[in-house]
């Protein structure tokens, strides 16, 4: 072949080779697919089931909406929290989170700017004739509403393995008296009286706090959070030290263990009782768990110490249009009833059927209804997060030392840093 042939054919294919280029259909550009980051720390087997039948709800609704599951695993939050804020500072909101009702909604997020108020979204769903007064109140700040409320939780239940106490005769304790009473047979019997997991500690502020209002009541309980009562005053003393004799009675490794892993044990017939909120009726639902016990611990007969689990709009939100329709879902009848029956906790909103829940949630509903109703330490709604994690920097140090004067101190000087004690 000569030369000059091999270059006429290598010109021919450069030419086809460019024609054919020319001649491709232009790509069409693929629409960015749309999403919505939730941010929660829903990791448990019932708070998870929760969390996915809003999800499912959602996409029923959107089915284009790619939903990213933002968890943080730690009960109450104790790993989920911190990583928000890293998140939110940073300059990188997700586009709803999962936020308690109250101060820490409106300390931590509303009076330092980061949220969006949510006026129009109330207007247009009607929400102001669905939800409880009390509970438009504690999501309000300036006239403006800041966040969706998906349900109310509520604090103090005492959890029992029902076979084992109906085997020995035993019934749940009413006062601390008949708690002490009964924990000791149970040690006789070898098992462990209170079932505790506290890693993160939060889990033993939670029992602190029930146990403060277990001896003092709702109104004087209530005062703690205002000013009005004196924590160093002998109630909270007493507290104290009902608390440290309760906790001669826990599993010697509660600092290694999850709430739900402590569920585990009662579940097992290993431990007798646990003081944990009502996310456990979702726990044992998840488990297969039929034969719960429930019943107000010691003292707390009439009170309902209550928290709430809600959502907002965070400024800057990346999928903004996305995030308003799950807001719209989280306050729905449908998303609510959807949702409250595998969380364990009751609607926010005041017409979901009672048929759809079971036994436990029923009796709260009909409680709520009825209780006095006290704000939740422990979960964000009774005092400013900064107050919280004082209180539980003396529970870390009195689950170990159970020094009643030194963490009365610690509490009392907590109370004044927050500025509400002089
Ligand atoms: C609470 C939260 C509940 C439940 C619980 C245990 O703070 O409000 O929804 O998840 O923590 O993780």
């Amino acid at each position: 072949m000569s030369r000059r042939t091999i270059w006429s054919m290598l010109s021919l294919v450069v030419v086809l080779a460019l024609l054919l280029v020319a001649c491709r259909p232009t790509p069409t550009p693929t629409p960015a697919k749309k999403q919505l980051e939730i941010f929660s720390w829903w990791t448990t087997g019932g708070e998870a089931a929760g969390l996915l039948k809003l999800f499912e709800l959602y996409n029923q609704k959107f089915p284009d909406v790619e939903i990213i599951n933002a968890t943080v695993a730690g009960g109450a939050g104790f790993e989920a929290k911190p990583a928000l804020k890293a998140r939110m500072l940073g300059g990188d909101p997700p586009d709803s989170f999962q936020v308690h009702m109250g101060h820490e909604l409106i300390d931590t997020w509303v009076t330092t700017g980061y949220m969006e108020p949510l006026d129009d979204l109330y207007k247009q769903e009607g929400w102001e004739a669905v939800f409880p007064k009390g509970v438009l109140e504690i999501v309000s700040h300036d006239g403006h509403y800041w966040s969706v409320p998906v349900n109310i939780h509520r604090s103090n239940v005492l959890w029992y393995n029902k076979k084992v106490f109906e085997a020995n005769g035993w019934k749940p304790p009413a006062t601390f008296d008949e708690f002490f009473a009964l924990a000791e047979q149970m040690k006789a019997k070898g098992i462990t009286p209170l079932a505790l997991g506290d890693v993160g500690i939060w889990a033993s502020t939670h029992l602190f706090e029930v146990i403060l209002a277990g001896t003092m009541g709702p109104e004087k309980y209530k005062g703690l959070w205002t000013g009005q009562t004196d924590w160093n005053g002998p109630e909270v003393k007493k507290a104290l030290e009902t608390m440290a004799k309760m906790l001669e009675y826990a599993n010697p490794d509660h600092s290694a263990l999850s709430w739900d892993q402590a569920n585990d044990l009662v579940i097992q017939g290993k431990a007798g009782m646990t003081i944990m909120g009502d996310w456990v009726d979702a726990d044992n639902l998840a488990k297969g768990f039929k034969d719960s016990g429930w019943a107000p611990p010691p003292g707390t007969k009439g009170i309902f110490i209550a928290l709430s689990d809600t959502f907002g709009l965070p400024k800057g939100a990346p999928h903004r249009e996305q995030a308003i329709e799950w807001l719209r879902i989280c306050g729905s009848k449908a998303g609510q009833e959807a949702f409250n029956p595998l969380k364990g906790s009751i609607c926010a909103r005041n017409d979901c059927d009672p048929n759809l829940f079971g036994p436990y949630l029923k009796t709260a509903m009909d409680d709520w209804a009825k209780d006095a109703i006290v704000p939740s330490l422990a979960h964000g709604a009774a005092a400013s997060e900064s107050w919280v994690t004082k209180i539980n920097d003396v529970m870390t140090a009195f689950v170990t030392d159970k020094d009643v004067a030194k963490a009365q101190a610690g509490l009392a000087q907590a109370c004044k840093d927050a500025g509400v004690c002089k």
